[in-house]
C-alpha cells in the first residue's frame, strides 16, 4: 500500500491500493464520530462497487445508507444535492455521520458539496473510481456542481476525512473515460515532471497505472499544499484548461470530453510559445504525440476567435487581462498575465485555425 499525508487545516491520508475496496470499512470506521454512513454513487458505480463497500462498512457495525443519482455531468447539479440534504435528514444524519463518495469526479464533487453544507459540514471520504478522479478531482479539497451559467460555479473547499483509491476499479471503466483522464496524467508530466512524461511516452501507463497515479497525486498533493486556495502555483494545473475550457463551451459541453479539450489546449498553448521563443522547439510536437498514442486529439476546427473570446468567461478570467500557464520545456510551467487583446494575437502566432 501507498500512504500520502496531505496537510492542510484538516490533514488527511491518500492510500493507494489495490483491493482495498474490500476493506474500505476498516479504513473509516476509526474516522467516523457517529455511526451512520451514506454512501454516495452513481448509477453505472454503485451496481458494481455498492455491495462491496457496503459489506466492509457493516462488518464494521456501520449502519449504512446509499443515495444514488443517474450518471453523468447532467446530474451536477444544485437539484441532485437537495435529493442528497433530503435523504440525509430523512435518514436522521447528524454533524457526526459521515458521506462516502464512491464513483468518478461527478460523484466526488457533488457529495463533497454535499458533505461541506449539510448542517455546515459533515465528515466524508472519497473512493475515486475514474481515473480522472483518481489522479486529480479527489485531492485538494474543491467541491462543488454546475448552474445554468457555468460550471462549477457553486462550490466550497472541503477536506475529505481520507482519500482511498483502488487501482482496480479501472478495470470497469470505459476506455474512452480511460483516455479523458489521461490528459490530466500528460498534463502533470508538462507542468512539473519531464520523467513523468517521458515514462509515458516509454511505456505503455496501463501497465504501470499505480505508479503513475501515486505520481500524479505526488504532484497535485504538493501543489495544492504550497497553495490551498489557488492564489498562485495551483494555476499551474490549469495548464491546457483556458483554452480547453472555451472549447468545451463551444462544444456545448456535448461532442467532445474535459481531457479531449484540455490536451487541444495544451498543444495550441505550446505551440504559441513555441512560436514565440518561449518553450523549447519540438515540445508542441512531443504532447501531441503522446495525446495520440493515448487516444486523445491535439487539434480542433474552433474558429479561434471563438476560443479565445470563450477564454475570458472563464470563472479563473479576471477583468480584461488573464493568467495563462506556458511550459518552457516539458516539466517546467510559469504563468503570463495578458491581455484580451494578447491572448488572440499570441495563440495565433503558433495558430493554424483562422
Ligand atoms: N474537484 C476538482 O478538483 C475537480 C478536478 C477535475 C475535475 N473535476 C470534475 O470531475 C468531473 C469529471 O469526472 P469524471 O470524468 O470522473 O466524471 P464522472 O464522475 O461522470 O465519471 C465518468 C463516467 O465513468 C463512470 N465510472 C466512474 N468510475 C467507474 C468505474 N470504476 N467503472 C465503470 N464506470 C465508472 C461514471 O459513472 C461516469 O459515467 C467534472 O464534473 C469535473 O468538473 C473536479
Ligand atoms: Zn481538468
Amino acid at each position: 500500500m501507498k500512504k500520502l499525508n496531505v496537510n492542510s487545516d484538516r490533514s488527511y491520508e491518500i492510500l493507494i491500493d489495490r483491493g482495498i475496496l474490500n476493506h474500505c470499512g476498516e479504513y473509516i470506521r476509526p474516522l467516523m464520530r457517529g455511526n451512520k454512513a451514506m454512501i454516495i454513487s452513481d448509477t453505472n458505480v454503485f451496481p458494481i462497487y455498492g455491495g462491496i463497500v457496503k459489506s466492509s462498512l457493516e462488518a464494521q457495525g456501520v449502519e449504512v445508507y446509499s443515495h444514488i443519482f443517474p450518471a453523468g455531468e447532467g446530474s451536477k447539479s444544485l437539484s441532485s444535492i437537495s435529493k442528497m440534504y433530503s435523504d440525509l435528514a430523512d435518514s436522521g444524519f447528524s454533524r457526526k455521520d459521515i458521506i462516502i463518495a464512491l464513483g468518478g469526479g461527478v460523484t466526488g464533487d457533488m457529495a463533497g458539496f454535499a458533505a461541506a453544507t449539510y448542517q455546515r459540514g459533515i465528515d466524508f471520504v472519497q473512493i475515486p473510481t475514474s481515473l480522472l478522479a483518481q489522479v486529480d478531482s479527489s485531492v485538494g479539497a474543491k467541491t462543488g456542481v454546475d448552474i445554468s451559467q457555468g460550471k462549477n460555479l457553486v462550490g466550497a473547499f472541503w477536506q475529505p476525512s481520507a482519500v482511498l483509491i483502488d487501482p482496480d476499479t479501472l478495470n470497469t471503466l470505459s476506455p474512452h473515460f480511460f483516455s479523458d483522464g489521461m490528459a490530466e496524467v500528460i498534463k502533470y508530466g508538462c507542468i512539473k515532471s519531464k520523467e513523468l512524461f517521458a515514462r509515458l511516452e516509454r511505456e505503455n501507463a496501463a501497465d504501470i497505472i499505480d505508479e503513475i497515479i501515486y505520481d500524479c497525486v505526488v504532484i497535485k498533493r504538493d501543489v495544492v499544499q504550497r497553495d490551498e486556495h489557488e492564489a498562485g502555483e495551483r494555476m499551474l494545473l490549469n495548464f491546457g484548461h483556458t483554452l480547453g475550457h472555451s472549447i468545451e463551451k463551444a462544444y456545448s459541453y456535448t461532442g467532445i470530453t474535459h481531457g479531449e479539450a484540455v490536451g487541444i489546449g495544451m498543444v495550441m498553448m505550446t505551440n504559441a510559445s513555441e512560436s514565440a521563443g518561449i518553450t523549447q522547439a519540438g515540445t508542441a510536437q512531443r504532447i501531441s504525440s503522446l495525446l495520440k498514442k493515448y487516444s486523445l486529439p491535439c487539434c480542433d476546427s474552433t474558429p479561434l476567435k471563438t476560443i479565445t473570446d470563450g477564454a475570458f468567461g472563464d470563472k479563473k478570467a479576471s477583468g480584461d487581462s488573464l493568467n495563462v500557464v506556458l511550459i518552457d520545456k516539458i516539466g517546467s510551467s510559469f504563468t503570463k498575465k495578458l491581455r484580451k487583446d494578447e491572448l488572440y494575437s499570441f495563440i495565433k502566432g503558433g495558430c493554424k485555425n483562422d
